[in-house]
């Protein structure tokens, strides 16, 4: 910071520029030093909050008009441009000479203060906000073109059109690679300028970095740009260098430059149309800003040795150059797409003609193929592979089908999402969860090894190769053709046999329907049902001879473009070929007619999932998701096992309790093996709730009360009886409210509740309030039947209650006669890692365990476990019979479930990466203050969100923030907790160290970024 006194010792700087302010702009107000390079900067705040400049003594006036006229001119004809406003003072004036404490002379000037953050330290820098600074990038270029000045002209370092003044400086980088690299882009940038210099010149900002952005922005809104600030790079020159030095500032740092870059272009052509050629200097242009800021950085370190913060500031810069990884030829394409150009100049003229011959060509396989079937191998139609990390090989031999002769040939669909694709090089990332390539930009023509392939029309042998990798192509060919307006397009064939192909050679001729080449087998064509991969590419820039035959679903706007339907060129009609999926808008809509509105959705863009894994869930793209969330599933989605079981089943037969059969009474032995033993009593019926209904009346029949006592906030199931004993629903808006025959006590929270974890006589407090609701139940003339709590409440908060609270519960409930449920829906079946069930660690033998979900892994399955005793006193009433409890499928995937948690050492699995997650979880409590409390039990897990970690006040906008943003990244978790504040952890028990590696890695940075956005 400069030296605020001006060497005046003893003088008040603050007073004399308040004074100041006070006299020429007639405002009152208080003012703060800000940082700046050259010059005083002041905050002011007072009569308006603005920005005080006093520049340095000598500054060229000329410069000063520059910048106050731009912004005037801004105001008065593009107001809603988000720019400062230059202040006048009382007199009309934009800037003023004034004479400083030093007696010397300075211009002052006052500009408005913009509300917000500097982007670099904004977060998240995400893609709305990058086309947003587009948009206003754009619209300041484009109001700029009126506007004109003679400062303009500026021939200095950062006018990217005179930028070549570092060429002379190139021996300043010492590390050969790195000149070299320079070297590079500076001779790509000379080869446009001819043409550069042609293009119209206009004001420009000039400077739009991540410190001169200015951005606000909340947990429930976009962030938008809300200020460009500091004119003081403006100049004339052409636009496209405004927006590429934009660019140049947005990449660093970012995992996926091209769709910053296309955000960023897409914005600013939106308000300030671009041409095609212009885009084509975009690249260039970037990577030459970037070199212009390395090497003027590597000579202020000359000057100033002692800095490190000179060459820090560069590494971001030196890595994306160094690193190269945007394909320029691809950028160029996607940036013609964004803006509305097509993919190529002949693009629409090849597609014109190739839907004109369509009919004409010869066929590729020698068969009409206009009534081929069509096979669906997508995500949604095909279970085709089971795993979908891991095609077998079986699986790519049968793929689709066996081939019959009589079928003849059929097709596989263009534009097709499928999991086929499992190899690592199809993902685009470290995790499972990590953005794949999916879908299939050719058709695929499945027929016996040996047919043999003709070209649909002439052509030159662009390239022929044997792929030997195992699913790869085999043996590829592309071929090169010419439309009969000269435009050149190209063919791929996939899967040929090696053989076949060895004599092409690049630059063959070939006739209409000449055969170049054979179907290959298994042993030649990488492991495949022999078929036709078919694909067209309207360019082969940007691919060269690896044309990816799959696209990520989120690129196939690019992809589609490059790499049309070849239908034509089949002598098909498009929509025969092009795949047709179920809409996820078009389910939405049928739910909203078909369903109650209270049959809610979660997350703010609903979900649609079609396929499963283990812990990983697929929409209808295949995209993947780690499920952290679904406990249900507890043996993993889509389990082989259980699949088996069930199918075996129903090939049987299916009944109810009336028959004997052997699975009942194996899986109730088997449940009541892991029980303590005087619970030796099953009931089966269909859900947790059911057998929390049932409970209800074991309780009242064995206890002759009616009352029960249970905590606040629980959930026992949505029946009548069970919403009774369900406070978190009894007491919600709109509920049922509270029965004469409940008495509710406190969650035994040891984080929120009355009684904190630094009170040693927690447990017995919270257990004495039992007492306390007995003694009400008494006063009011009623009878205890029991007391029903889930055993560690999870919509409560997912909670773990102090130990020692359940013992002296039931031991008080017990005393009056009362009968103790532990509902265990939850947290049963080894998911705590520690404990099969949660009542082992309250070291209590409950009167009757309630269990539901996890138990049929998705199938509908309660179980209700309780002593004879207790029975005994229920079978004095009337028959008990549960339809679907207890059937023959259900209880044989319910032993099913049981044995596999055992057999694949699931319990021990949620203790092991329970406790990587809880530890990971409480180093990030560390950094994040947002984290109140990390609490849980092997794979049973709760983050308490606080905004304030002395008053815990619940951090609810964050909860919903982070759940939605962690789903964005292709993680599952929701929220609970009486104020939704509490993000809930619970995935199936098969989660692995990579999983929990992504979640600690994401939620850090999505905590980093609603941290942020609630910072001022
Ligand atoms: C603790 C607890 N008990 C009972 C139920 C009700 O089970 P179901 O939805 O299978 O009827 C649930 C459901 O979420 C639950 O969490």
């Amino acid at each position: 910071m400069k030296d605020f006194s001006l060497g005046i010792k003893g003088f008040n700087m603050v007073a004399f520029w308040t004074d100041l302010v006070k006299e020429i702009w007639k405002i009152n107000g208080d003012l703060a030093q800000l940082d700046g390079e050259y010059d005083l900067n002041f905050s002011f705040e007072g009569d308006v909050a603005a920005v005080l400049k006093v520049m340095r003594v000598g500054c060229d006036e000329n410069f000063i008009d520059l910048q106050t006229s731009a912004l005037q001119y801004l105001s008065e004809q593009a107001p809603s441009i988000p720019v400062p406003r230059v202040i006048p003072t009382s007199k009309g004036e934009l800037y003023l000479s004034v004479t400083g404490p030093d007696g010397e002379s300075r211009i002052v000037w006052l500009q408005e203060k913009v509300s917000g953050k500097t982007y670099a330290n904004f977060k998240p820098q995400n893609l709305p906000l990058i086309y947003n600074l587009g948009e206003v990038v754009g619209s300041l270029d484009r109001a700029w073109l009126g506007f004109d000045h003679a400062g303009l002209v500026r021939d200095f370092k950062w006018n990217l059109m005179s930028a070549v003044w570092i060429e002379a400086e190139l021996s300043v980088i010492q590390d050969d690679s790195r000149r070299q690299l320079v070297t590079d882009v500076l001779s790509q940038y000379q080869r446009i300028m001819p043409e550069l210099a042609s293009l119209k010149q206009q004001a420009i900002h000039n400077d739009v970095n991540d410190y001169n952005i200015i951005v606000s922005g909340s947990l429930t809104d976009q962030a938008k740009v809300s200020g460009l600030i500091d004119l003081g790079d403006m100049c004339a020159s052409p636009r496209i260098c405004n927006l590429a030095i934009a660019a140049a500032y947005m990449v660093l740092g970012q995992s996926q430059p091209e769709q910053v870059i296309e955000a960023l272009v897409a914005g600013y052509h939106a308000k300030n149309p671009l041409t095609a050629n212009e885009l084509a200097f975009l690249w260039p242009l970037l990577r030459m800003r970037l070199a212009v800021s390395v090497v003027n950085s590597s000579l202020e370190s000359l000057q100033n040795p002692e800095d490190p913060y000179i060459t820090i500031s560069q590494q971001a810069a030196w890595q994306f150059l160094e690193e190269n990884k945007v394909n320029q030829d691809l950028l160029i394409s996607r940036l013609r797409l964004v803006c509305g150009f097509p993919v190529t100049e002949s693009a629409p003229r090849i597609m014109r003609w190739l839907d004109n011959e369509r009919g004409n060509f010869a066929p590729v396989l020698g068969v009409d193929l206009a009534d081929a079937s069509m096979r669906s191998l997508s995500v949604e139609k095909s279970v085709c592979p089971q795993n979908p990390f891991e095609l077998t090989g079986k699986e790519a031999e049968e793929l689709g089908g066996n081939y019959l002769a009589e079928e003849g040939v059929w097709l596989g669909f263009y534009n097709e999402p499928r999991l086929v694709y499992t190899d690592k090089a199809f993902r685009k990332g470290r995790y499972k969860a990590s953005n794949r390539r999916t879908v299939h930009i050719g058709v695929d023509a499945f027929g016996p090894a040996g047919l043999e392939v003709c070209t649909p029309m002439a052509a030159a042998v662009a390239f022929s190769e044997y792929r030997s990798d195992y699913l790869d192509y085999g043996g590829m060919v592309i071929l090169a053709h010419t439309t009969e307006e000269g435009d050149l397009f190209y063919t791929l064939y996939g899967h040929l046999d090696s053989e076949s192909i060895t004599s092409l050679v690049e630059g063959q001729m070939l006739e209409k329907g000449e055969v170049f080449a054979r179907l290959g087998g298994l042993n030649s064509n990488g492991g495949w049902n022999p078929h036709l991969h078919f694909q067209l590419a309207l360019t082969t820039k940007g691919i060269g001879d690896n044309w990816p035959g799959v696209a990520d679903p989120d690129e196939l706007v690019l992809y589609n473009s490059l790499c049309p339907n070849p239908a034509a060129l089949l002598n098909l009609d498009d929509d025969k070929t092009e795949y047709q999926g179920t809409q996820k808008a078009c389910v939405l809509d049928k739910r909203r007619s078909h369903f109650g509105e209270n049959l809610k959705l979660t997350y703010a863009k609903p979900v649609m999932f079609l396929r499963g894994w283990r812990h990983h869930l697929f929409d209808e793209w295949g995209r993947p998701y780690l499920d952290s969330y679904n406990n249900v599933p507890h043996v993993g989605h889509a389990h082989p096992r259980i699949q088996a079981v069930a199918a075996d089943q129903l090939l049987r037969m299916n009944s109810n309790t009336r028959y004997l059969h052997p699975a009942q009474t194996e899986f109730a032995e088997k449940i009541l093996s892991k029980m303590p033993n005087e619970l030796d009593v099953c009931f089966f019926v269909n859900s947790g709730t059911e057998a929390n209904e049932l409970a209800l009346r074991l309780a009242r029949a064995h206890s002759g009360g009616k009352d029960m006592v249970t905590p606040d906030h629980g959930y026992h199931g949505n029946t009548t009886g069970a919403i009774d004993i369900s406070a978190y629903k009894f007491n919600a808006k709109g509920g049922v409210g509270q029965a004469d025959w409940v008495q509710l006590v406190d969650v035994a929270d040891e984080y929120r509740g009355p009684y904190r974890v630094d009170d040693s006589r927690r447990a017995q407090k919270y257990a004495g309030q039992v007492g306390d609701a007995i003694s009400r139940i008494e006063r009011r003339g009623g009878k205890l039947a029991g007391f029903i709590a889930e055993t560690f409440p999870s919509v409560g908060g997912q909670i773990i209650p102090p130990k020692g609270y359940l013992s002296e519960v039931y031991r008080r409930v017990r005393h009056a006669g009362g009968v103790c449920i532990a509902d265990e829906v939850q947290t049963a079946f080894g998911r705590l890692g520690d404990y099969y069930f949660a009542f082992e660690q309250q070291e209590v033998t409950p009167d009757i365990v309630v269990m539901g979900k996890p138990v049929g892994n998705g199938h509908p399955i309660g179980v209700l476990v309780t002593r004879r005793d207790i029975a005994e006193s229920f079978a004095k009433g009337p028959e008990y019979f549960s339809t679907f409890g207890g059937s023959n499928l259900s209880c044989r995937i319910g032993k099913e479930v049981l044995d596999i948690v055992d057999d694949e050492g699931l319990m021990q699995n949620a203790r092991l990466m329970g406790n990587e997650l809880i530890n990971g979880l409480k180093r990030l409590q560390e950094k994040h203050a947002l984290i109140g409390d990390v609490r849980g039990c092997g794979l049973f897990i709760g983050l308490d969100l606080v905004t304030n970690r002395e008053t815990r006040e619940p951090a609810t906008q964050v909860a919903d923030y982070v759940k939605n943003r962690m789903r964005e990244k292709r993680i599952l978790m929701g929220t609970e907790g009486p104020t939704d504040n509490i993000l809930k952890i619970r995935p199936p028990l098969t989660i692995e160290a990579l999983d929990v590696e992504m979640i600690l890695t994401i939620m850090d940075q999505v905590l980093d970024e609603a941290r942020s956005l609630l910072s001022r």
